[in-house]
């Protein structure tokens, strides 16, 4: 049995316990900035192929154990288990968080315990891969994990052209799911920027597993071959669906907007799932059937841009009405939501890229 703490944005808590318990992990504990999991080493390859809202799968390593000097550490970091973990030679990043304790110096703490995994496993091998653990001396007490998926989960690798304040993979699948978007039904984004929504809307009907075009750092460490990545990939390439009924539509009025959600979605493979064109938010909105709106609008926020932009939220308050669709919207400032004109509720308040934004919904 392994237990892995999987990281996700702040707020996003309950809603990744519940889509880890959908991904058949029985033994899932929220709390806050992600979730306990327990498994077979089989749950790793689930988590880091499987999950649209996670960030990070980290396995503790060892038990914790109390550290007040610099030698100490060495040692007590050469004498966990990392010879069950890690080939020989394998580089490893130390990243120390030092409170309330003895040594307090982050920077020598993490080289320590550099020295201590090299000690356990052999020096670093130039040029090979290499990983990161992360490191939390709190109280005198010494916590090292090991990051499973390298580079944070939410880099699917499509996302490689950016328009103006992309929201982040997770966080726009985080919105589709409280804007209650089922893939069963179309959906309009009308400032899509790069795509992002739209884009993963269609990965998502589609039942691509967000980390399929995707590496992770296990891959470079002995849990490899216990976790049976190599067959979930297969398993999880042979449940695409070839295409979809249901009409994902993004537009937005700059040029180079267009173009690189076009690139996106090419990267993505569902560059014939989505229709990505030019228009003004003011321009007709398209005839989709059962649809939802599901948008990000510029948050407003530098100073001057206000009432340009409460106009803006007016339009899309007026769009959303006249369509009778439900809706998903994001929020970084509370003046926009009456702008919008819209009955609707908060359902979460998380964190872009140091903004702190709400989503809404009606
Ligand atoms: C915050 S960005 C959306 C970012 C997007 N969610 C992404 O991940 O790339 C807002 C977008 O609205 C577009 N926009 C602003 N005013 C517009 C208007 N009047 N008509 C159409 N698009 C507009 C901007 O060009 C910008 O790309």
């Amino acid at each position: 049995m392994l237990t892995l703490f999987v990281a996700c944005a702040p707020g996003l808590e309950s809603l990744l316990a519940a889509e880890l318990t959908s991904l058949g992990i029985s033994d899932v504990r929220g709390e806050p900035g992600g979730a306990t999991v327990r498994g077979q080493p089989s749950v790793i390859s689930t988590v880091c192929l499987r999950s649209g809202l996670a960030n990070h799968v980290r396995l503790r390593v060892g038990e914790p154990f109390e550290v007040r000097h610099f030698d100490k550490l060495v040692k007590k970091t050469a004498a966990l288990p990392w010879g069950e973990l890690l080939r020989p030679g394998t580089r490893v990043k130390a990243h120390a968080v030092c409170r309330k304790s003895r040594l307090y110096h982050s920077g020598g703490a993490g080289q320590r315990v550099e020295a201590g995994i090299a000690k356990a496993i052999g020096p670093a091998v130039e040029g090979g891969p290499e990983l990161t653990v992360a490191v939390r001396i709190i109280r005198d007490e010494c916590v090292i994990s090991l990051d499973l998926s390298g580079e944070a989960l939410h880099r699917r690798g499509w996302r490689q052209q950016t328009a103006k304040a992309p929201l982040r993979e997770d966080l726009a699948r985080a919105l589709l799911i409280v804007s209650g978007w089922t893939p069963d039904r179309s959906l309009f984004d009308p400032l899509m920027g790069a795509g992002t929504l739209v884009i993963e809307a269609a990965t998502m009907a589609r039942r691509m597993a967000p980390g399929l075009r995707r590496r992770f750092a296990f891959e470079h460490t002995k849990l490899d071959t216990s976790a049976g990545l190599q067959d979930q990939r297969k398993a999880a390439q042979s449940e695409v669906l070839p295409g979809l009924t249901t009409q994902l539509v993004g537009r937005d009025h700059i040029a180079g907007a267009v173009e690189a959600a076009e690139g996106n979605a090419e990267r993505a493979g569902v560059a014939g799932d989505v229709t990505l064109l030019r228009a003004e938010l003011s321009e007709p909105w398209p005839q989709l059937g059962p649809a939802h709106v599901v948008t990000n609008p510029p948050y407003g926020i530098r100073v001057g841009e206000a009432s340009g932009v409460h106009n803006l939220y007016t339009s899309v308050g007026e769009g959303i009405r006249a369509s009778g669709w439900p809706f998903g919207i994001v929020i970084a400032d509370r003046r926009f939501v009456r702008s919008l004109g819209l009955s609707l509720q908060p359902k979460l308040t998380t964190d872009h890229g140091g903004i702190k934004v709400s989503y809404y919904a009606g």
